[in-house]
């Protein structure tokens, strides 16, 4: 097994057992592509995080001769980030623990609803230690490496603008994605 696939770490589900309800929280590919049952759906956020394109993706949106660049969380104090919560039972962590094993660990946060619920959630983070972290560039930078790069999921700027897109219908903000999701857009140009 290479040494950026986490599945094995992963596997064990003891954490998430001991959850009363289960909800994952989607911050990147998982607000846009769903592509697992769940029970119901709601937009939330986690404090004390922010999103940011320093993972990098040889199995997704690369290769691993030429890989590109997808979202993880780095902690920041001040900051909150906005997610979709769903809720889902035990079994959806089989198809999702391969989905994201690219360096990515799974992670109990506290999530806050609109409502004023603030249940514990699953989150997958590639930590900064992980071997796909490739960590912080220029935009510029981020941009041109992500215009390049094409994998089995397609191509890594099309990521970027699925997720623009879903994070303006839900009137929400990102300024590092935006700027990612506008250099690609001049360069396309
Ligand atoms: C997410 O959309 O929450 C997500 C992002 C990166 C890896 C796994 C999940």
């Amino acid at each position: 097994m290479p040494s950026h696939d986490t599945r094995e770490i992963n596997a064990d589900r003891s954490d998430i057992e001991a959850l009363d309800e289960i909800w994952l929280f989607g911050y990147g590919s998982l607000i846009y592509k769903v592509d697992f049952p769940y029970a119901e759906s709601a937009p939330a956020y986690i404090t004390g995080w922010q999103r940011r394109f320093w993972q990098g993706s040889h199995d997704h949106r690369g290769t691993p001769e030429k890989p590109g660049r997808v979202l993880t969380l780095i902690e920041a104090p001040a900051e909150r980030c906005f997610g979709i919560a769903y809720r889902v039972s035990l079994d959806v962590f089989d198809h999702l623990d391969h989905r994201e094993k690219n360096g990515y660990l799974r992670s109990i946060q506290t999530l806050e609803f609109t409502n004023g619920d603030s249940p514990p959630g699953v989150v997958y983070i590639g930590q900064p230690d992980n071997p796909a972290f490739v960590g912080p560039a220029p935009a510029e930078e981020i941009a041109e490496q992500i215009f390049h790069s094409v994998g089995p999921s397609g191509p890594n700027a099309e990521y970027v603008q699925l997720l623009a897109e879903a994070l303006r219908e839900q009137g929400e903000t990102d300024e590092h994605v935006f700027e990612i999701d506008r250099l690609l857009r001049e360069m396309r140009q």
